[in-house]
């Protein structure tokens, strides 16, 4: 894993827009640059497989988004980017980390899980879809040091 640079937005929107039903927008990719979040993109031969962005906000953090391409998915990358996001917090002194995630998104839920998440809340109605509208889950994560996985 290495830090994304504004090179990388191009490879890593083509990523977001193949795995998310609502991506994020080119914006919002390089708003999270410019704003110094925690941008990390996984890559291998010279291929990004997966990004993951955190937000810090004091002594704690936010889970925005996680993708790994189609292609990729299954084969531990997730999981990798989510424990080097979780291990760069921990290192920076922070005290637990936050995410949202649609109530139906079973890949993410049991990710967040095996990582040592646990559901903290739900928002009703929060993520637009196709019936409408779905549940966010609120998760959080401790970090006592001692990281999962
Ligand atoms: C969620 C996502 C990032 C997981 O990445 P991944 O590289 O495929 O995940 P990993 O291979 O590291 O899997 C880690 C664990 O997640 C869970 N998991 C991953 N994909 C799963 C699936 N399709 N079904 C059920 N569980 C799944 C499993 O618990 C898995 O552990 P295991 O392989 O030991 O059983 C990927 O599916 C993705 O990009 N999804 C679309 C974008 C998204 O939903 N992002 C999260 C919300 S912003």
């Amino acid at each position: 894993m290495r830090a994304m640079t504004p090179a990388d937005v191009d490879a890593v929107l083509n990523i977001e827009r193949a795995v998310q039903a609502y991506p994020w927008s080119r914006g919002n990719f390089t708003d999270a640059l410019n704003h110094g979040y925690m941008c990390r993109v996984d890559e291998m031969d010279e291929e990004i497989r997966g990004y993951a962005i955190l937000m810090p906000v004091l002594q704690e953090a936010e889970l925005l988004n996680i993708g790994v391409a189609v292609g990729q998915q299954r084969k531990g990358v997730g999981r990798a980017m989510l424990l080097e996001m979780l291990d760069v917090a921990s290192k920076k002194n922070m005290l637990r980390v936050f995410l949202e995630v649609r109530s139906a998104n079973a890949a993410a839920l049991a990710l967040y899980r095996s990582a040592g998440f646990s559901e903290i809340g739900v928002r009703r109605g929060y993520y637009q879809n196709a019936n409408g509208s779905e549940d966010a889950i609120t998760m959080a994560c401790e970090l006592t040091g001692e990281l999962n996985g």
